[in-house]
């Protein structure tokens, strides 16, 4: 199950990232039997979104969780997202390449020292 997380101390229990909220951020949690699994922290930045971080508990990874949160942003704004993402992580590239996703441009050193890849999903 989908919903909004308001609770900033429940979503940062869940991994070592750390969500601060501000006025454009937001996090869509995913639970099952009412358990926080994974999230999804993105910005909303007028005309753009912006994936922030997204996870998911490692016992409960390869189940289209990852999937369904971003699908669910991609069908409910209709604007142009982008993120960054490191080029090491295939995992997460792939996910994102499978949600329409299209690498941009290359942002060298991005992750301590380690290039990183700006991802784009044009609005239809
Ligand atoms: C990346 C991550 C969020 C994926 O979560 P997930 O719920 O397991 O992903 P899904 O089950 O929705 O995967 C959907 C697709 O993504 C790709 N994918 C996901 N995990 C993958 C893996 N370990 N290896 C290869 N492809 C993978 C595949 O294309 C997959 O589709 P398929 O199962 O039909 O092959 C998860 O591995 C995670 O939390 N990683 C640590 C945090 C992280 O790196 N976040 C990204 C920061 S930019």
């Amino acid at each position: 199950m989908l919903k909004e997380i308001n609770d900033l101390s429940l979503v940062n229990s869940l991994s070592d990232y750390q969500v601060t909220f501000n006025e454009f951020n937001k996090v869509l949690g995913y639970f099952v039997d009412e358990k926080l699994v994974g999230f999804l922290d993105y910005s909303v930045i007028y005309e753009r979104l912006e994936i922030n971080y997204i996870f998911v508990k490692e016992e409960y990874r390869r189940h289209y969780i990852a999937y369904n949160l971003l699908k669910y942003i991609i069908d409910n704004y209709n604007l142009d997202i982008t993120l960054e993402v490191n080029i090491n992580n295939h995992s997460a590239i792939s996910l994102y390449q499978k949600l329409g996703f299209e690498i941009v441009a290359k942002r060298p050193k991005y992750y301590n020292g380690i290039d990183g890849y700006l991802m784009e999903r044009r609005a239809s």
